[in-house]
C-alpha cells in the first residue's frame, strides 16, 4: 500500500457558521486525493456534516472526566470526525505540550477510532544550531505511540518559523527530513513505509506543486490557505494532479 495523498486543511482558531459555504465550494470541485478540514471544534458537527472528512485540533488523553473546556476523542468521533491533528507546534508553545502528552492523546485518538495527524518541527534557532535532524527524530520517538499504524496515523512536519509566516525551506530541506522521517518510521513500524506525511507551514497555491513533488511527500498541512476555497481548491488539485 502506497501512501495516501492528502491535503488537510487546518482552520485554527479562525472561522464560524458562515464559513460552511467554503466547505461547499471546496465539494464542489473533484478531487484526486483525500481532502481534510479541520475547523474549529465548535464547528465539527457542522462540517462532518457536510460530507466532507473533518478532524479536531487537539483532544484530551482521558476518555472523559473534570477537565473543564477540553474535548475528548471519542466525542470529535461521535459528532463525526475521523481525524484529529495532534501536537501542533501553537499547541506545544501555547499549551506547553509535550511529546509525551502528545502521545498519550494519539492512543487516546486510536482508541476512539480517529486518525491522529501528529505535527513535528523545529524552530528557526534550532535549525540555525544545525539540530533539526535530531530534533525532528526526537519528537517522532517520543511523540508517536508504539500503537501507530499508516491507517491510524499521519505525520505532518511543520517548521516552527514557516508556519503563517510566508516562508518555506527550501525543496532540499525539506527533502532531508522527510527522508529522515521516512527511513525513522520504516524502521519502527513494519508499515512505516506507508504512512502518509505532510509538509506543512505557508503552503500556497504559488508553491504546492513544486512541494508535492518532493519524494515522500504525501500532501500538506495548510493553516492560512485553507480557509478560502478559491486559495485551498487550487492546492487540493495540485496534489490530485502529483
Ligand atoms: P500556515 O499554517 O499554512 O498558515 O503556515 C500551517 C499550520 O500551522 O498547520
Amino acid at each position: 500500500m502506497a501512501p495516501r495523498k492528502l491535503a488537510a486543511g487546518n482552520w485554527k482558531m479562525n472561522g464560524t457558521l458562515a464559513a460552511l459555504a467554503e466547505i461547499d465550494a471546496i465539494l464542489a470541485q473533484p478531487a484526486g486525493c483525500d481532502v481534510l478540514i479541520c475547523p474549529p471544534a465548535v464547528l465539527v458537527q457542522a462540517v462532518a456534516a457536510k460530507g466532507i472528512a473533518t478532524g479536531g485540533q487537539d483532544c484530551h488523553a482521558k476518555a472523559s472526566g473534570a477537565h473543564t473546556g477540553d474535548i475528548a476523542a471519542q466525542q470529535l468521533k461521535d459528532v463525526g470526525a475521523s481525524h484529529v491533528i495532534l501536537g501542533h507546534s501553537e499547541r506545544r508553545t501555547d499549551h506547553a505540550e509535550t511529546d509525551a502528552q502528545v502521545a498519550a492523546k494519539a492512543v487516546a485518538a486510536h482508541e476512539a477510532g480517529l486518525v491522529a495527524v501528529i505535527c513535528v518541527g523545529e524552530t528557526e534557532a534550532q535549525r540555525d544550531a544545525g539540530q533539526t535532524l535530531d530534533v525532528i527524530s526526537a519528537q517522532l520517538a517520543g511523540s508517536v505511540p508504539d500503537c501507530a499504524t499508516a491507517a491510524n496515523t499521519v505525520i505532518a512536519y511543520e517548521p516552527v518559523w514557516a508556519i503563517g509566516t510566508g516562508r518555506t525551506p527550501t525543496n532540499d530541506q525539506i527533502a532531508e527530513v522527510h527522508a529522515l522521517m521516512r527511513d525513522r518510521l520504516a524502521a519502527r513500524f513494519a508499515d512505516g513505509a506507508d504512512f502518509a506525511l505532510l509538509y506543512g507551514g505557508s503552503v500556497k497555491p504559488g508553491n504546492a506543486a513544486e512541494i508535492f513533488a518532493i519524494p515522500h511527500v504525501n500532501g500538506a498541512l495548510v493553516g492560512g490557505a485553507s480557509l478560502k476555497a478559491s486559495d485551498f481548491g487550487p492546492i487540493v488539485a495540485a496534489l490530485s494532479a502529483a
